[in-house]
């Protein structure tokens, strides 16, 4: 083992090997580095100096070894540019390697040329340059610590930030010590069901058009997850009883697209009041209503009761992995303690974050995202009305998907032509809870957020070919 480490030059994990002696050993284990692809060509090696103290040998052994693979073309060796990875040193992936890769499999479909999946905002249109440049401003001014462990809660520069924007945007009454950062809703879902089970509740009502992903994280936790009944004005709270906590879009039901009525936002609150149940309130597309001001989030009724959950998703981009909850004071302890500090999201993206919200660059984008989708809906909703007389738009004031409700028995082979016009279309059956009672609907869930401007009229001509 080296004694010390050089502080100049580049990581290089090298591990001399054989009984040949350390020249030979270096010089195979380097080859082998560069024959397999984990040195690639340009790259340049450390000093044989620093490479030397590192491994704890002869300075004179590396460049032995150095100049031998020069001498056999691996390595080029220039005055000013030192010792580098022959570019013509070609890497040939190893036969492993190229199992794993995602290489088309004969015969498979090719990826379709449009798509219209829900659950993507437009992401050739993310903010780079003001993000960009909040991250920058955001990391020029971090100070040290900022980048230990910290707290398990997230920055206190973002749960602030946050606190102020949801309760400016969305009516949410908190302060930031209530706010949890999470790398999204899934992740935010993974925290909060055993948080629930510790509590003792046993089941947590859904809706009956959902996402099965979230229905399974809550069962991991062992949690039941029934569905409760969904009509023209929302999902109805009168089976609530006896659940502990119930999971609603109360702003924009996914997929569906209604918010809930105002009757029945009283009623859950009052269901949550009256026998200790908990709401969890999927906020997830909050900011994009189109017709009037957003409504409010329930969590303003009854922050006691209710446990909010954000993510920048839709906003902003979902491989950011960017959420948070807000929770009751009860929770809030319990909630951080399960999720600990090595369970979480990047300092630096959390910092950008904050900076974004605080400058007015998250307002700006969401107002621009806004008026973007805004158009695209009223495209959609004319081209099909045009189009498709048979075909109802529905769930469009908000979010960045449509309903269209087709005839009967129509899902799966308006589904199937969109395949053959290379369309990726999902339809609603696969949104719905498998024990739901309420009448099967043949519907497509249309994001038309997803494609980038340049597909989006090409989006828009496959789908209208395909509808009755
Ligand atoms: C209903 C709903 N909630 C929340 C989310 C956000 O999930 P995440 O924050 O894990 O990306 C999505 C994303 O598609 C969604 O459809």
């Amino acid at each position: 083992m080296p004694e010390s480490w050089a502080t100049l030059g580049v990581d290089l994990h090298l591990e001399p090997t054989g009984s040949g002696g350390l020249r030979r050993g270096l010089t195979d284990a380097l080859r082998d580095a560069v024959r397999t692809g984990r040195l690639a060509p340009g790259t340049r090696l450390p000093s044989s100096r620093s490479l030397a103290t590192d491994l704890g040998i002869a300075r004179n052994t590396v460049a032995e070894a150095y100049a031998d693979l020069v001498a056999e073309g691996w390595l080029t060796a220039r005055q000013g540019s030192g010792t580098r990875v022959a570019e013509r040193a070609a890497v040939q992936p190893s036969r492993t390697a190229r199992r794993t890769e995602a290489a088309p499999r004969p015969g498979a479909p090719a990826r379709p040329a449009y798509s219209l999946l829900p659950g993507s905002p437009d992401l050739a249109a993310f903010p780079r340059a003001a993000w960009l440049k909040a991250a920058r401003r955001a990391l020029a001014i971090a100070p040290h610590d900022s980048l230990g462990y910290g707290d398990p809660r997230g920055r206190p520069e973002l749960r602030t930030a946050l606190a102020g924007y949801l309760a400016r945007v969305r009516g949410v009454r908190t302060d930031p010590e209530r706010v949890l950062i999470t790398s999204g809703f899934t992740h935010a879902l993974r925290i909060i069901g055993p948080v629930l089970a510790a509590r003792g509740v046993r089941t947590v009502a859904v809706e009956s058009y959902g996402l099965g992903v979230y229905r399974n994280l809550l069962q991991q936790a062992g949690l039941a997850t029934p569905p409760l009944s969904y009509d023209e004005l929302g999902t109805d709270p009168r089976e609530l009883g006896e659940a502990g906590a119930a999971l609603l879009t109360p702003a924009h039901q996914f997929p569906m697209g209604t918010s809930l009525h105002p009757d029945r936002r009283a009623a859950v609150v009052d269901w949550a009041r009256r026998t200790g149940g908990l709401i969890l309130e999927d906020d997830y597309d909050g900011e994009f209503r189109y017709d009037r001001q957003p409504v409010g989030a329930l969590q303003g009724l009854d922050p006691d009761r209710v446990i909010y959950f954000g993510t920048a998703s839709k906003s902003l981009a979902p491989g950011l992995r960017l959420g948070w909850m807000v929770l009751p004071p009860s929770l809030a302890q319990e909630a951080a303690a399960i999720k600990g500090t090595t369970d979480t999201v990047g300092v630096l993206e959390q910092l950008t974050l904050a900076e974004f919200l605080t400058s007015g660059a998250y307002d700006r984008h969401v107002r621009s995202s806004r008026l973007r989708y805004r158009r695209r809906r009223d495209a959609l909703a004319e081209a099909v009305t045009a189009r498709a007389p048979e075909v109802t738009v529905t769930g469009i004031s908000a979010g960045l998907h449509a309903v269209l409700r087709l005839p009967p028995g129509l899902e799966q082979s308006v589904i199937q032509a969109a395949t053959w016009q290379s369309l990726a279309l999902h339809g609603l059956s696969l949104y719905r809870h498998p024990e739901a009672v309420a009448e099967q609907v043949d519907a497509l869930v249309v994001g038309y957020a997803t494609p980038p401007d340049s597909a989006w009229a090409g989006a828009l001509e496959a789908l209208c070919r395909v509808l009755p």
